[in-house]
């Protein structure tokens, strides 16, 4: 879970009144996506599948490997145009409709969250008709990127993928700045989990030629979005990495208005 949160930024969003209906009752939102996604049944296959396959070269291997040492330096690091421009294109065409995410459930985290998969799960992803979605899961899953993470890393610690979801936001949503505790990973987590733990954040979508806040996830010396280090101005088919236990916060502030904001998320670490 998320700690060391900022009580003067939960304050003011917990005077919303609306907000906090939204967030109580979320599960009628849930239900409502439910329907939508019976409803829509028919036509899913159609708009989603298609016959492109990919290889497991998604990423690009170069421009990752270059940031090591930024990352090495300064426990997080950016890289623009990260994936493979077809691979891309295809899952931004094909990224999964707001029906099939869980509404926002928390104060400190309001946005859409789902295909949710950690480690701990010994079954797949499930995705009916999302193939990009689940290739890209098989790809950071798979051996192959895991050696490529070895490399970028380089210090011994053999990390596997922990967990995998999607995140969609919007206007109005937004992420207090926090460090992840050991809990995130889950209540039995071992020291060198913890110690070797790493998120990634793909944007997949996000505003284009806005200085606003577009929902670009940023590293912070605080809590209170006043110190910031780096903030992602580009969230389209870039690449956020930060060290989850380093002694900084993260977080995106309230979104602007006509701004969208698609994520993939991975963890990894040794288990
Ligand atoms: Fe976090």
């Amino acid at each position: 879970m998320a700690y060391l949160i900022n009580p003067n930024i939960t304050k003011k969003y917990e005077k919303k009144i609306f907000l906090k209906l939204k967030l109580k009752y979320w599960r009628f939102f849930s239900k409502f996506r439910k329907i939508l996604r019976i409803l829509k049944k028919p036509f899913y296959k159609k708009i989603y599948s298609n016959n492109v396959s990919f290889d497991r070269e998604i990423i690009d291997k170069k421009k990752f490997l270059e940031s090591s040492i930024f990352y090495k330096n300064n426990s997080y690091c950016f890289m623009e145009n990260i994936l493979d421009e077809n691979f891309y294109s295809n899952l931004l065409k094909n990224f999964p409709p707001k029906e099939f995410f869980l509404p926002a459930r928390h104060l400190v985290k309001q946005y859409n969250f789902g295909f949710k998969w950690v480690y701990t799960d010994q079954t797949d992803l499930k995705t009916d008709y999302f193939y990009e979605v689940n290739h890209f899961f098989q790809v950071l899953k798979s051996s192959y990127f895991l050696d490529l993470l070895n490399l970028f890393t380089n210090d011994q610690n053999r990390r596997l993928l922990y967990s995998y979801n999607l995140t969609l936001a919007n206007k109005g949503a937004i992420l207090f700045p926090h460090k992840d505790s050991i809990t995130n990973l889950d209540e039995n987590a071992t020291l060198s989990k913890k110690e070797t733990a790493l998120n990634m954040i793909f944007f997949i979508k996000g505003k284009r030629n806005s200085d606003g806040n577009i929902g670009g996830t940023g590293i912070y010396l605080d809590n209170e979005f006043k110190k910031p280090i780096f903030i992602p101005k580009n969230l389209n088919n870039s690449l956020l990495i930060y060290r989850s236990d380093a002694e900084l916060f993260h977080g995106f502030e309230e979104m602007e208005k006509d701004s969208e904001r698609f994520t993939v998320n991975a963890q990894f670490s040794k288990v």
